[in-house]
């Protein structure tokens, strides 16, 4: 189960690389060089899928992520599918370790975001452009015919919107057809299953992000980890699951993962994205990582198989199990 198809006709590897943490909120960033080497070796891996957003990177490099992957991807812009996304920026006088981001989805910001993406990205055409976040101040119905004007000029292939609800999905969908939504989803963070139906019903790809809970569910971390996290640029520092009454609290959940794992003679991390690539073909994890090795391990989950039986029992499992409060993200306009 190599690849999976987003919407009508968008093929991706069923597990695509998320790219924020090169540039922004799991402490130091790498340099340059090694992250372009990272991204050259997980297209090797067969990652066709990448997504990034003006949005990654910190104040003295606010557009880095975009940058890095205009670089690393350049060798390989006709073999992969770019995803990236328009309508917020950081609140940079906000002093939080998680920043506030503030909304901006009017027509003309859309199209200059666009056109500053394009640069940055070395490329005339994105393959997938979200909304990032929905901007109370303007009407769905009137991004959704801005990124209808961005596809006919032929500067965008497909769109999509992140962190949306059931009734934004509608009614964008109505004025120009969505190819993929972004929104969390993962075994902590279940409430996305909520939207499955509709999802099914207009062709809608689910894509997954922090699908991993943000590197818990891969079993790979203990409460000694947690003061590596205490740095201010270090999101982890201000995350529930990341706290030792948390970690406790996550224990029947990271030994549920740890025994199918040991079963199925995979990791909990792979056992943790299989369970969603295995539930529905439209479904599509973007799990990140700063390290080679871990990005094998994630891709190698497109090879695990849990039956619907299995991925059913693993839901009962979670249905009644105790686990903490997950990570939310950056307050909006708050
Ligand atoms: N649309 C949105 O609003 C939105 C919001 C958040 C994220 N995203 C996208 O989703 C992508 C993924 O989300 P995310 O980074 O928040 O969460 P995630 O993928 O659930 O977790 C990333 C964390 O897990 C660790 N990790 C990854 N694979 C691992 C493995 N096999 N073993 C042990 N640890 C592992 C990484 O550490 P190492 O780097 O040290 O391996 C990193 O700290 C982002 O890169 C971004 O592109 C989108």
């Amino acid at each position: 189960m190599d690849y999976r198809t987003l919407g009508k006709d968008l093929k991706v590897s069923a597990v695509g690389m998320g790219c924020m943490g090169l540039s922004r909120s799991y402490g130091e960033r790498p340099d340059r060089k090694y992250s372009v080497d990272l991204i050259a070796q997980a297209v090797d891996m067969g990652y066709t899928f990448f997504d990034t957003a003006p949005l990654y990177g910190t104040e003295d490099a606010p557009h880095d992520n975009e940058e890095l992957l205009g670089e690393a991807l350049k060798p390989y812009r006709d073999k992969i599918v770019l995803a990236t996304k328009c309508g917020v920026e950081f609140d940079w006088s906000d002093p939080s370790t998680n920043k506030r981001v503030l909304t901006d989805a009017h027509p003309d910001v859309i199209k200059k975001s666009l056109e500053d993406s394009l640069k940055r990205l070395q490329t005339d055409h994105i393959d997938l452009y979200y909304l990032h976040r929905v901007d109370p101040k303007v009407p769905i119905e009137e991004v959704a015919t801005t990124m209808k004007e961005l596809y006919q000029e032929g500067k965008i292939l497909h769109w999509g919107l992140s962190a949306v609800d059931e009734a934004t999905i509608r009614k964008a969908h109505a004025v120009f057809p969505l190819t993929a939504i972004e929104n969390r989803y993962s075994m902590m963070y279940r409430s996305t299953e909520d939207l499955f139906p509709t999802l099914e019903e207009l062709n809608i790809g689910l894509v997954a992000y922090s699908p991993l809970a943000n590197g818990l569910l891969t079993n790979a971390y203990t409460k000694a980890d947690l003061k590596k996290f205490a740095r201010g640029d270090d999101n982890r520092s201000v995350m529930p699951q990341f706290t030792e009454e948390g970690m406790d609290k996550n224990k029947d959940l990271l030994a549920l993962i740890q025994k199918i794992a040991e079963e199925k003679q995979a990791t909990p991390g792979q056992i943790s994205l299989a369970w969603m690539i295995d539930k529905k073909p439209w479904i599509v994890p973007i799990p990140g990582s700063k390290k080679a090795s871990r990005l094998k391990e994630n891709l190698g989950a497109r090879d695990v198989e849990l039956s619907q039986d299995e991925v059913k029992a693993i839901d009962d499992a979670l249905d009644h199990m105790e686990m903490s409060d997950v990570f939310g993200g950056a307050p909006v306009n708050k």
